[in-house]
């Protein structure tokens, strides 16, 4: 607390001065509360006063007006300031999945041209906010936060423009009004787990839109149904689930998700490409393409079979990545177990410029789904990207041995020994692709006891499997110059993946791999932590005896190397502060928000690597089992981490001199 204060004041204070704006002076003076009342706030609101001219992150203007306020997931803390409610042009407001307190400002509702507004995951007290009056209003979302009982608010019943409503784990009680089942936009109400009762009845004039009715986990008693109604209903967890209608759709998890989207290729007539290649919608040619999944955390619809909300999609990817048109397919729509939107995606490379992209075409395109600059049309709402590594051509050239081979031997006997060896080698050459083939289509097989299969690939977020050749590769051959770092698990190697990206690899010797079972378990669990101040893991190898995690690599090396002056990156205070507070959102994270809580049970100098920006990020959390005493012969259980040594590591921070 007193870290974080210090640190808002230091912040502060570096930031007072007065430029001339292109911003509208009142939204200004708007922006600039929120900068004081907010901590957290991204570090390009330090550059200026003027948030337009200087592009503070997340604030998107139009003619110097500011539009959409997009800080969702920025661990912002602080209350919302009424004067939110005086920027009347704002149409999109994401605030979830912050750390923000207090009651939702009552003149919010001032907002009348808002659309999006999202406050979901915050710890907001008070009412439910009183929207009445935002009239254009589609997507709101005030899942999970901390509001006072109620009824559901009046504007339930009257916002006829909304296509969106949820709010999940909430407090609503009573009955769902009917009225909203009738507005004519509406296609989702996702209102699971709060502790709606009574009847529940849609009524005769059911949205021809609508597509989807979660009520999960309520307490409904009795229901009447409308057989008009075809789509999902979701009544599970209700103790209407306990009569006559148990057996029902109703009452049981549905696959949901009709008519998934797909970009059509009905104009490349019945033509089909090598495995490794995709038919590319504008010339019905074979290329490779660039491929990857999105996932949209919001869409603000449900229907995927309006094919114009798609085209939308397709046709602004092409534009912002700078493709050429008809150059982006997508395959696969379908709301996915965490009800994201998930799409396949395979960008071609332009007619006439051949079957490939280029590498820097690839980091280009890469970098702007990647890091979100790549902006979908609005209803998509926001979104991440996970790429699958692009096959560049193999380059070609290599000699022939066998012609100087055969060159060199002359005689007719030389001739047939040669050809029976030949025959030899080509059988077990074959025998032994047989089973490589074998062995690689089931790479996961080996997760249990003796080779039996154990329940298929883990299930990973954001994190994939690598082929040990694959990182044999970009390390080359796991050389000594890859070398960056070993402990007591083995050593830890840098290398570039084909994409591009540079990545860490840590390889555990024998002597310290776990059970197969374990490093599932123990990836599965490192995929599912991501925040800014832990050390992203990029994915996993678990073939031929290996076991390895591949990380972010952190250009900035460990705090301990920055603190003894190794890197010649001076560390002031400020830079200190920030690292000291930084690392301890990571554990913080770590203990109260990672499901299940991991305790770090090693937190020392060496653990805290540094990344471009020097923000701290937390290593090696996960991994102490990996440090079991080998030899011993079991696995160490005992908390490493104890107060004093965290207690040590924060002197050390700021006590260490530099140099
Ligand atoms: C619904 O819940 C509220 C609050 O718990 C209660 O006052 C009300 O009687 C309940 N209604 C029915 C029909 O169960
Ligand atoms: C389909 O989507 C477009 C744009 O997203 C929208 O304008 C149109 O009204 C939608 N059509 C139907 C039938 O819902
Ligand atoms: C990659 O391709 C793009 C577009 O086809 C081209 O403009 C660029 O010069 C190429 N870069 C290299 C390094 O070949
Ligand atoms: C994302 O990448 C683009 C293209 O290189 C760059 O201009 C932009 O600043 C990056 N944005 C962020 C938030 O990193």
């Amino acid at each position: 607390m007193g870290i974080q204060l210090l640190l808002f004041l230091v912040c502060c204070t570096g930031g007072i001065h007065v430029a001339s704006t292109s911003t509208d002076s009142r939204d200004a003076a708007v922006l600039r509360a929120l900068k004081e009342q907010w901590k957290n706030t991204p570090p390009s609101w330090e550059r200026s006063d003027d948030p337009c001219g200087a592009q503070w992150e997340g604030v998107t203007c139009t003619n110097s007006r500011v539009t959409a306020l997009l800080f969702d997931g920025n661990q912002l803390s602080g209350k919302i300031p009424s004067t939110v409610g005086l920027v009347q042009t704002l149409e999109v407001l994401r605030l979830d999945r912050n750390s923000l307190i207090g009651p939702v400002p009552s003149n919010l509702n001032n907002l009348t041209s808002i659309n999006e507004l999202n406050l979901a995951h915050n710890q907001l007290t008070g009412s439910v906010p009183d929207l009445t009056g935002m009239d254009s209003l589609n997507y709101v979302d005030l899942s999970n936060n901390s509001f006072a009982q109620s009824e559901a608010p009046s504007w339930f019943s009257t916002i006829q423009s909304l296509t969106t409503l949820v709010m999940e784990y909430g407090i609503l009680q009573g009955k769902v009004p009917q009225k909203l089942f009738s507005f004519p936009q509406l296609q989702q109400i996702k209102l699971r787990n709060n502790a709606l009762n009574n009847t529940l009845d849609m009524g005769d004039s059911i949205s021809q839109q609508l597509q989807l009715v979660d009520l999960q986990n309520n307490h409904i008693s009795s229901v009447t149904l409308n057989s008009a109604y075809r789509n999902t209903l979701i009544l599970t967890g209700n103790p209407v689930c306990t009569t006559g209608i148990s057996n029902t759709n109703y009452c049981q998890l549905q696959k949901q998700t009709t008519n998934p989207y797909s970009t059509s290729l009905a104009n490349c007539g019945t033509k089909s490409c090598p495995p490794d290649q995709g038919l590319s919608p504008q010339s019905c040619e074979c290329a490779y393409p660039y491929e990857g999944t999105l996932y949209f955390r919001a869409p603000s619809f449900r229907d995927l079979s309006n094919i114009s909300t798609f085209h939308a999609l397709e046709m602004s990817l092409w534009i912002k990545l700078g493709l050429t048109p008809g150059s982006v397919s997508l395959q696969n729509s379908f709301f996915n177990v965490d009800d994201y939107l998930q799409i396949q995606l395979e960008l071609f490379p332009s007619i006439g410029n051949g079957k490939y992209f280029n590498r820097s075409e690839i980091q280009r395109i890469g970098f702007y789904l990647s890091n979100q600059t790549y902006k979908p049309p609005p209803e998509f709402g926001p979104y991440y990207f996970i790429a699958s590594p692009y096959a560049f051509p193999v380059e070609l050239g290599g000699t022939s041995l066998s012609i100087g081979v055969i060159v060199g031997i002359g005689t007719g006997c030389g001739v047939l020994i040669l050809i029976l060896m030949g025959v030899g080698i080509y059988i077990f050459q074959q025998k032994w692709r047989a089973e490589k083939a074998i062995e690689l289509s089931k790479p996961f097989a080996s997760w249990g006891p003796s080779g039996e299969d154990s329940g298929g690939p883990p299930q990973l977020k954001g994190a994939r499997w690598f082929s040990y050749d694959e990182l044999k590769k970009c390390t080359s051959n796991f050389s000594e110059s890859n070398e960056i770092g070993f402990g007591g698990y083995g050593k830890v190697y840098r290398g570039m993946l084909s994409s591009g990206l540079v990545v860490a690899i840590k390889r555990a010797q024998q002597g310290s791999m776990q059970g197969g079972l374990e490093f599932k378990t123990e990836i599965e669990l490192l995929s599912r932590v991501h925040h800014k101040n832990l050390v992203g893991l990029v994915g996993f190898c678990f073939e031929q005896g290996e076991q390895m995690l591949v990380y972010e690599f952190m250009p900035n090396g460990t705090l301990r190397d920055n603190l003894s002056g190794k890197s010649g990156i001076p560390l002031d205070w400020k830079r200190r502060l920030c690292i000291a507070l930084g690392s301890a959102r990571g554990l913080a994270y770590l203990h109260d928000l990672a499901n299940p809580p991991i305790i770090h049970r090693d937190v020392k100098s060496t653990n805290i690597l540094l990344d471009e920006n020097l923000t701290a990020k937390v290593a090696d959390f996960g991994l102490s089992k990996l440090v079991s005493d080998s030899g011993k012969g079991h696995i160490s259980t005992q908390v490493k981490g104890t107060l004093v040594s965290i207690t040590s590591y924060y002197i050390e921070t700021f006590w260490f001199r530099n140099g």
